[in-house]
């Protein structure tokens, strides 16, 4: 009864080789580096979607890559911070110390551990009461911009991607972050009710980037905790996919024990268990994020407006 043959036609056997693919792909050209500085906030007012896994991992992906990255945590439950391993008591310098009080941006950034060129700018609870305290202070849609635009002008080596990662709300935090952007990454939730709250969303990115920012756009979907064994996250990815052709990435992100594990060892999932299917799926996210490039703004045929 030891039929060799049969032994390769399992299950097991088919998901391995399919790693081994996938892994060999990836493994098989380096990805290219953007010529400017890529600033992208990773933004959905709904709670729970994939933003901070999203923002660590692909992050990390780019690092690992030979990228340099930043991560700047705008989120005062500062998980991409924890995630990132760094340190973020109430008694270390924020971000919110820079959007607040005035600090560089150079004075509170720190290295992850993670990755040789990974680097956060971590959110600690002061922030929470930041929506509050930036309403009464000059440029309070800008300060987080002024405050990087200032940073990146200032260093010799330049950061290739920065990722935001955003707050679930629309607040002062949010529009913070879509001001000193360049594009809007959306993590998609594959469940029920995923598209609702999205044009809301985008309604207040088109008000962004008529008068605060002409730059914004949002330039990547992204497909997240996606579990194939359900027709549900089928319709929903085939109407985001209907909805956003060009926005939407190929790649989607699955539901995986080990992306929600990562965090709590204080690291990615690219670091904390690289062959999984989400770390897999992660880095081939982040190179068809490096490989689509920039792409042209879609509103420049369409919008007569200008400015
Ligand atoms: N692909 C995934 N598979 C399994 N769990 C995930 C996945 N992505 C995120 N999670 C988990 O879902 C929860 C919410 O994700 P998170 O990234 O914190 O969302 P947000 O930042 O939008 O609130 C976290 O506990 C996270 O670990
Ligand atoms: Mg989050």
């Amino acid at each position: 009864m030891t039929d060799t043959s049969s032994s390769f036609d399992t299950p097991l056997a088919h998901e391995l080789a399919e790693i081994r693919r996938r892994k060999q792909a990836l493994a098989s050209s380096s990805l290219p580096l953007p010529s400017k500085t890529r600033i992208i906030t990773v933004s959905n007012q709904k709670g729970g979607v994939g933003k901070t896994t999203t923002t660590v991992n692909l992050a990390a992906a780019l690092a690992r890559s030979g990228a340099k990255v930043l991560v700047i945590d705008l989120d005062p439950q500062g998980n991409a911070s924890t995630a990132l391993s760094v340190e973020h008591r109430a008694d270390v310098q924020s971000v919110y110390d820079v959007i607040v009080s005035d600090e560089e941006l150079g004075d509170v950034v720190q290295k992850s551990p993670e990755f040789d060129r990974l680097y956060c700018v971590p959110a600690n609870i002061h922030l929470a009461g930041a929506e509050i305290e930036l309403v009464s202070l000059v440029a309070r849609e800008q300060r987080l911009g002024r405050a990087l635009r200032r940073y990146l002008d200032s260093l010799d080596e330049p950061f290739h991607y920065v990722f935001i990662d955003c707050p679930p709300s629309l607040g002062l935090l949010t529009i913070n972050a879509f001001v000193a952007a360049t594009e809007v990454l959306i993590p998609i939730q594959c469940e029920y009710y995923a598209l609702e709250g999205l044009s809301q969303l985008l309604q207040n990115i088109q008000l962004i980037e008529r008068h605060l920012n002409p730059d914004l756009q949002v330039s990547t979907i992204l497909l997240t905790m996606y579990d194939s064994r359900t027709n549900l996250a089928n319709q929903v990815a085939q109407d985001v996919r209907d909805h956003f052709p060009r926005e939407t990435l190929d790649t989607i992100i699955p539901r995986s024990v080990r992306v929600s594990e990562a965090p709590s060892y204080g690291q990615s999932v690219i670091s904390y268990d690289p062959n999984s299917s989400g770390s897999l799926s992660y880095l081939e996210a982040a190179a068809e994020m490096a490989r689509r490039g920039v792409m042209p703004k879609k509103s420049e045929s369409t919008n007569g407006e200008g400015e």
